[in-house]
């Protein structure tokens, strides 16, 4: 058979012979027992891939690197500004690491199947501690550290982790930030207790350790027998990643092994267009999806080296930092949210810092986690001379849905979309009655099931909140939460959340959870949590409150007690600065608050007012609102 060669074709041959595209892939990876089973439905009915293989993914990551020629190639580079040091790992060192920490956590009971959760900053430990938990076939949850000990709470309440790994503080900028005091106070919080905490002590800040429950890290490492990989079924769970969902309860999204390391290898072929030997930055969070694909396991798979910072793309020293480290390391590919390219251009408009570096290493820039505004996205082109491609993906899928699939073909970028379908993804956009709709019309961004390898099988211990949540909406199609349209050409725009999540900085937050944290206070009768634009955060959420008959409170107090909450029930990268008083918030006349509207009327984007609305005049209180305190268009300027 002639294999064929274009996107369109390879695309099309994945949506149509699924089986034989991804055994294909598979074919890439390091597996004990190659699977016969490529596609299969499993006792609960969902889909499940490689259901017969066997595998281990910190085998495919590390140990078949170094049994094959690249023992002494580095793995992973620490840049750190906030610390001022450097530190890089090879393959080997990088192994030898992993294996003993994996020992300390077999020593502490770890076995394959517990769950472990990881709540550490940027620095390789964490990958260290991933990696360890997949050599064990435990399964790891990393919570990022930005999250207050009330997240970190419901996370170790859902996981119920048998270890919990942490670090004595994270460095915001110049700030220092003690974790153990966060993490001592979530276990209070907390309902279900682990059973042991091994806590790095950086040397910036000494965490005082529990006699009993706490363990010193480096101590028990150095005493530490390596472990070895223990094979683990395709279908096994990798890692749970908590993400927001439209309530308060985050979501745990479940990856399986098999799955996400075909997939995931394949992405750093197709899309990234990276070669083993090559460099990819990453600069996120290891707390969100993207961290944990591309700062870790896609990088690794592949046999690349992963540059991970540890700082700020700007004030760490300055707005150049992102270009140092594309010289210092020779980087090949950087990938990060529009958002912290914004945050360059409002302090280096005219790109100065860039001229100061050799930037000739690198073959393509990558964003994701929000749209990625046409001028951010042309800024960008005029300083690196080479592809920018916005891509689509959620935690869900764990890898682009959307995306140049730069190692098959350069489709041209159009800017605003996120290009085209990636092979495996059978995109389509309905209406709020199911059916298809054409080119430029937009509607709701659906998948047509089954989602291809690496996308998750399920939540954590809840398949009726997973089918609730992404397939009863419409039989046989995956609801991604997102509005959209595709062009003529087949170019995929995303246009934002349809739902009650919005993406702050990069962060994906719910406002549904916002909304009952503010309505917890009690002078709040109800309350309706907006994410309005915002020019260099994309956007971010705005409290509209109701007060209670007879509560007398001043809007400023109210104002600072309410941010002061959700500081400590989410933490700070929720953003939330702004609660207006309003007498009535708009709703239709069987009882729905219109949220829509008032972003529309906060963004200056024109709406027309619904026909089912109980009461048009209460739309002039909202504008009145927000001109009073200056918030929203024209006030939101860069
Ligand atoms: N630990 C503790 N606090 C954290 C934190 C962490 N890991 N990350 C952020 N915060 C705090 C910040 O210190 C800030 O606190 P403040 O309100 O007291 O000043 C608050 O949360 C808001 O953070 P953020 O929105 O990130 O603002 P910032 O000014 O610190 O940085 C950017 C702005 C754009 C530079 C930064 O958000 C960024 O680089 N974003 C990239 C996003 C990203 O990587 N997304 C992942 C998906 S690709
Ligand atoms: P997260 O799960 O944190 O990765 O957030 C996923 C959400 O981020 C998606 O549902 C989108 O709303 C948004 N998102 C991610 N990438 C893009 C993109 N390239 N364009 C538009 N929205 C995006």
């Amino acid at each position: 058979m002639n294999l064929p060669l274009t996107y369109s074709d390879w695309h099309q041959y994945s949506l149509t012979h699924p089986e034989a595209f991804w055994a294909e892939q598979a074919r890439n990876i390091p597996w004990f027992t190659p699977p016969t089973q490529i596609l299969s439905t499993d006792e609960n009915g969902l889909t499940r891939w490689f259901a017969d293989g066997q595998l281990n993914t910190c085998y495919a990551a590390l140990d078949y690197h170094v049994e094959n020629g690249r023992a002494d190639q580095v793995a992973l580079i620490h840049d750190s500004p906030v610390t001022n040091t450097i530190r890089q790992f090879t393959y080997r060192e990088l192994r030898d690491e992993v294996a003993r920490l994996a020992g300390v956590l077999q020593k502490l009971g770890v076995t394959k199947g517990d769950t472990v959760v990881i709540y550490m900053p940027m620095i390789p430990e964490t990958a260290f501690a991933m990696l360890a938990c997949a050599r064990l076939g435990a399964i790891h949850s990393v919570v990022f550290g930005g999250f207050a000990p009330h997240e970190l709470a419901l996370r170790i309440d859902d996981a119920r982790p048998k270890v919990v790994l942490s670090a004595s503080c994270g460095i915001e900028f110049t700030t220092i930030i003690p974790y153990k005091p966060l993490l001592n106070d979530a276990l209070r919080q907390a309902s279900f207790q682990p059973e042991h905490c091994l806590i790095l002590q950086r040397p910036q800040c000494a965490a005082e350790l529990q006699i009993g429950r706490d363990h010193d890290w480096q101590l028990l490492v150095s005493r530490a027998q390596p472990a070895d990989c223990v094979p683990v079924n395709a279908t096994d769970p990798l890692y749970i990643l908590y993400t927001s969902g439209t309530t308060g309860k985050p979501k745990g999204i479940v990856r399986d092994n098999g799955g996400h390391a075909v997939a995931i290898k394949y992405s750093m072929q197709a899309v990234y267009n990276l070669q083993p030997g090559q460099v990819m930055f990453t600069a996120s969070d290891f707390g969100w999806a993207v961290g944990h694909s591309y700062s870790v396991y896609g990088p690794l798979l592949q046999g690349c080296t992963s540059v991970i910072l540890e700082g700020k793309p700007v004030r760490t020293p300055d707005a150049g930092t992102f270009w140092r480290v594309v010289q210092t390391y020779g980087v090949n590919v950087l990938f990060t949210a529009p958002t912290a390219f914004r945050a360059i251009k409002k302090e280096d408009p005219e790109a100065v810092l860039s001229r100061n570096y050799d930037l000739s290493s690198l073959q393509s820039v990558f964003v994701a986690g929000e749209r990625c505004d046409p001028p951010t996205l042309q800024w960008l082109q005029a300083i690196v001379h080479v592809p920018v491609i916005d891509h689509w993906w959620q935690t869900e899928s764990g890898w682009p849905m959307v995306a140049d699939p730069l190692g098959i073909e350069e489709l041209p970028v159009k800017p605003g979309s996120a290009t085209k379908p990636v092979c495996g993804y059978d995109l389509q956009i309905l209406d709020e009655d199911g059916y298809q709709l054409g080119p430029n019309e937009m509607g709701l961004v659906c998948l047509k099931l089954p989602l291809p390898p690496g996308c998750l099988p399920s939540l954590w211990q809840d398949d009726v909140r997973f089918r609730a949540s992404y397939l009863s909406r419409f039989p046989g199609y995956y609801l991604s939460g997102d509005g959209g349209y595709v062009d003529e050409d087949g170019y995929v725009f995303i246009m934002g959340r349809v739902d009650d999540v919005i993406n702050v900085a990069g962060h994906r937050l719910s406002t549904g959870e916002m909304e009952e944290i503010v309505s917890s206070h009690p002078a709040v009768a109800e309350c309706a949590v907006v994410g309005i634009a915002c020019p260099l955060r994309g956007q971010r959420p705005v409290g509209f409150i109701v007060l209670k008959d007879g509560f007398q409170i001043q809007e400023t107090t109210l104002e600072t007690e309410l941010v002061t909450l959700i500081r400590d029930q989410i933490g700070a990268v929720a953003c939330f600065r702004n609660a207006l008083t309003v007498k009535r918030l708009p709703k239709t006349r069987s009882g729905k608050i219109l949220r829509k509207i008032i972003r529309y009327i906060a963004d200056g984007e024109a709406y027309t007012t619904p026909a089912t609305i109980d009461d048009p005049l209460i739309l002039n209180e909202i504008k009145d609102a927000l001109l009073r305190r200056r918030i929203g268009q024209p006030f939101e300027i860069d």
